[in-house]
């Protein structure tokens, strides 16, 4: 790819290959269901080419909405052979799992806020404001269940029950939790006796992507167990937090977060709609309450374990997004900009890499624990900006676009030669690719 104008058309072209009528597949053959914030990421760039379409994708992720206000990770595909499938979940054995569709009992960063205002601020003024009519109640139902359901203590951070729900699966931080504390014995045994390499020759996720690009066989089955706990559970909350193990406030997720509740208020106030005191109430407790996952001494913050309140120091592509919360002090958000530009951390020929370049667990092609993910890079650019630094927003934008104009559109890349990795012609790099080249064209 040379241009801007042919990466443009290219982005355009793999969105398509990948329309699946009322929403975008992620990619063809590993990901062929709906997946929440894949379709957030996906509209935020779909709306320069065809909002109708970009509303689409969002309105019928709401037909997986939970009776009681969840939005699910995933909305399982009827047809689809592959995936982590409906009878893994049975999202059935919920009385709130939705009528017409399986998914999982579990959610994702909530990304949909941002993306409903962002498709918003292509509308004209009556379809934006019926477009925030139609789509906030829906709103308030998530985060009011995000509230009550994941704040059970209403400490202001909310909880995190499996590593999927913080769209980095297999992140250093979860994974040594569950490494240290949470193996099943079986797993353990695993382990312990090197099956693992006869079990991954049965891995179905090899037939679309190297092993070595993956996560492993050992972190697999130690996700699957937890999926299997909280299926035992009936997806009841209650239940699972009875004797919880395995909990964690996620630092990526409550940033997140934070950031959807200002979305929420911005176009709550656009249309004069009246957001529920109580969540107003929460929504401050979440900006305080991330105070409390700082750590002077390193100068970072950190995930926390829900149960024993010990906060997981392990740095990871999470580390820079309170720049996107946009809520800490200036003088914090320079500490984090200094770790973005220090070559020992974040600053790799490729950035930003989704573990920093020192870490031990750092491995360039292994997913979550090392290569350059265009949606992360996208929310730091958001993050930079808001603090003002302009320049290197623009820098990390011109820095995504050249690394996909020479690896095309894959899932993620390794930031210290550029090689693409995982899934080929991924929705969200697409998509993504498209907003940050509308934001920053070359001149
Ligand atoms: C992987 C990613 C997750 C994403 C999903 C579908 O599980 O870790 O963030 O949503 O794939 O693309």
């Amino acid at each position: 790819m040379h241009s801007d104008e042919d990466l443009l058309k290219n982005a355009q072209a793999v969105l398509d290959m990948n329309d699946r009528g009322n929403y975008t597949q992620p990619a063809h053959g590993l990901y062929p269901h709906q997946w929440l914030w894949d379709s957030c990421f996906i509209a935020i760039g779909m709306r320069h080419l065809d909002v109708g379409r970009a509303q689409k994708e969002l309105t019928s992720l709401l037909r997986g909405q939970w009776h009681n206000g969840m939005l699910p990770n995933i909305i399982f595909r009827e047809d689809a052979v592959y995936g982590p499938d409906r009878n893994a979940w049975q999202s059935w054995l919920s009385p709130y799992s939705p009528d017409k569709v399986a998914t999982t009992g579990i959610t994702q960063p909530p990304m949909l806020a941002e993306a409903v205002l962002q498709v918003g601020k292509k509308l004209d003024w009556p379809e934006r404001r019926n477009w925030y009519d139609k789509m906030l109640p829906h709103l308030v139902d998530y985060h009011e269940w995000l509230y009550k359901d994941r704040d059970p203590h209403k400490e202001g951070l909310v909880l995190q029950i499996h590593p999927w729900e913080t769209g980095l699966d297999n992140t250093p931080p979860w994974m040594q939790e569950l490494n240290e504390h949470l193996l099943p014995i079986w797993v353990r045994f695993i382990r312990r006796f090197k099956l693992d390499s006869i079990i991954g020759l049965f891995r179905r996720d090899a037939r679309s992507v190297p092993m070595d690009e993956r996560f492993s066989v050992v972190e697999s089955l130690a996700m699957f167990d937890v999926q299997l706990r909280l299926k035992r559970k009936s997806h009841d909350i209650d239940k699972i937090l009875d004797h919880a193990l395995f909990a964690i406030e996620d630092l990526n997720f409550n940033c997140i977060l934070i950031r959807a509740n200002s979305c929420l208020k911005e176009m709550s106030k656009a249309v004069k709609y009246e957001l529920p005191k109580n969540l107003l109430d929460s929504m401050t407790g979440t900006e305080e309450a991330l105070e409390q996952l700082w750590e002077p001494y390193s100068g970072q913050y950190y995930s926390r374990d829900f149960v024993t309140h010990k906060l997981l120091k392990t740095t990871s592509i999470a580390t820079l997004l309170p720049l996107y919360a946009g809520s800490i002090s200036k003088e914090r958000a320079g500490k984090l900009v200094k770790l973005l530009e220090n070559r020992g951390v974040f600053a790799a020929n490729y950035p930003v890499p989704s573990v920093p370049l020192s870490s031990p667990s750092f491995n360039p092609k292994a997913y979550w624990q090392g290569p350059t993910w265009v949606n992360t890079n996208w929310l730091i650019i958001k993050g930079l900006e808001n603090y003002g630094y302009n320049d290197e927003a623009r820098q990390l934008a011109r820095n995504t676009i050249k690394l996909v104009e020479k690896s095309s559109f894959n899932e993620y890349f390794d930031p210290i030669n550029g090689k693409p990795y995982g899934a080929e012609n991924f929705s969200w790099t697409a998509s993504l690719s498209i907003d940050l080249l509308k934001s920053y064209s070359q001149d």
